[in-house]
């Protein structure tokens, strides 16, 4: 059996209709560098969706690669649950300068879900252990229609994208869910209505509600959807008048994506909580960090026997190999102005972004810096458009990932303006050779 049969005997894929995936001609990727994957017959693709929104510098970087390789030398994993390890330390240092003012206490995971899951369990321990057991009742959260935060139950709970988490309606903790304010076709509030809708809600409810729970700037996996200008920063504004907490999910946004290190930075929001993944490692290994102000940590100490602890943890919370590629990561931030050149491709991909306006089929066309989207809403689920558009462009040497109708641009964050230019010509041809 070549490796294509057995992948289609022993893998069941993600988020991936099976039958279809027996009978396609798959790609199996053997290396990378830099912008670049390689398959097994040495055919080179650019990672126009940045190995599922992870990579930031490019793959296999020396300085990574180094960075690990050190680090494997001393010590490959140990646990935090009663000790601790220097990389865990001085990433956690990091994550502290770096995140919005406010943000004291780092909980490590390792995906975007647990990060979430972490998050919502710390917001509702918080409020239950309440000093002055005033808001035992504040035990739901307030969601946005749309919004994508994992798959595990728990942030699916949080989420709103009915294709995904529909089915398991059953088991998912009810929410007080508003219709989502961020921006597609057919879907333009402003930020007036938008921020009025939020008041009216939380008003009602600010009684019951431990946190509200948002993606800044942009709703990813929904399909790229952007939010009225201001609107973060209304969030943050509301949230403390009615006493709800902020929860913000930088999985996604985080790590340079939206021109700034974090997207609430734009808006100048310091969140009470929030989750970062994804790009956290430099796109190389399955790290993640829930960050909280102190208030939320002091809340939660006492005597031993107060049960106040907070009784969670994943086996590979804060893995040595991890955290210094992350550090590694970070340091690449500054050694090479990771974030001087993306606001650079920023207006460069406005500006190719725009040609695309001459295809009658692309209605709406969305940017929050490095992160963008082409919708042709006309085509309905069955017709796939996305998926065959994104298919012709592996002919030409290039990889992106649909969202339904919407095509995702997100390269990773160190790919070349002329890199930039050549997938976006990629994706015009294969809209047009396909509509
Ligand atoms: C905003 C957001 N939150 C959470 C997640 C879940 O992250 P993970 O797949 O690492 O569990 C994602 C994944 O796409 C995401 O976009």
């Amino acid at each position: 059996m070549n490796y294509s049969e057995k992948d289609k005997k022993y893998i069941w894929h993600p988020f991936t209709q099976m039958q279809d995936w027996e009978n396609d001609d798959i790609i199996i990727i053997d290396r990378a560098r830099g912008n670049y994957l390689y398959d097994l017959n040495g055919k080179k693709y650019l990672d126009g969706v940045s190995s599922l929104w992870v990579t930031m510098h490019g793959h296999c970087h020396p300085h990574i690669n180094r960075a690990i390789k050190k680090q494997l030398r001393k010590l490959d994993h140990s646990t935090l649950l009663g000790l601790s390890n220097t990389p865990a330390i001085e990433l956690a240092e990091k994550l502290v300068e770096l995140t919005p003012r406010g943000l004291s206490r780092v909980f490590y995971s390792d995906a975007g879900s647990t990060a979430m899951e972490i998050a919502l369990k710390i917001a509702y321990q918080y409020w239950q252990q309440d000093k002055n057991k005033k808001h035992q009742a504040k035990r739901k959260f307030l969601t946005l229609k749309e919004s994508y935060h994992g798959d595990t139950i728990g942030s699916v709970s949080l989420g709103g994208v009915d294709m995904y988490h529909a089915i398991y309606q059953p088991l998912l903790f009810k929410t007080v869910q508003l219709p989502t304010p961020y921006h597609r076709y057919g879907n333009e509030p402003s930020l007036e209505e938008a921020a009025a809708v939020l008041e009216k809600t939380l008003q009602k409810h600010q009684q019951e509600l431990a946190a509200l729970v948002l993606e800044p700037l942009v709703q990813g996996a929904a399909g790229i959807y952007t939010a009225p200008r201001g609107y973060l920063s209304a969030a943050r504004r509301l949230c403390t008048k009615y006493n709800v907490l902020l929860i913000c999910d930088e999985v996604a946004v985080g790590f340079g994506r939206t021109g700034t290190m974090f997207a609430c930075e734009q808006e100048k929001v310091a969140p009470d909580i929030m989750a970062v993944a994804k790009g956290l490692s430099g796109g190389y290994l399955p790290l993640a960090a829930t960050l909280t102000a102190e208030k939320i940590y002091n809340n939660f100490k006492g005597k031993f026997e107060s049960l106040r602890t907070f009784y969670h943890g994943h086996t590979y919370t804060g893995n040595p190999l991890a955290c210094a590629a992350a550090l590694a990561s970070l340091e690449l931030f500054k050694k090479e102005r990771t974030l001087e050149k993306v606001n650079k491709n920023i207006s460069l991909l406005k500006e190719e972004l725009s040609k695309f306006r001459k295809i009658p089929q692309v209605k709406h066309i969305r940017q929050r810096g490095m992160i963008a989207a082409l919708e042709l809403p006309d085509y309905e689920y069955k017709d796939k458009i996305g998926h065959k558009i994104c298919a012709a462009a592996r002919k030409y040497g290039l990889l992106i990932r649909p969202l339904g109708s919407n095509l995702v641009i997100m390269p990773p964050l160190a790919i070349k303006p002329k890199e930039l230019k050549y997938m976006l010509s990629i994706m015009y041809k294969c809209i047009q050779e396909t509509v």
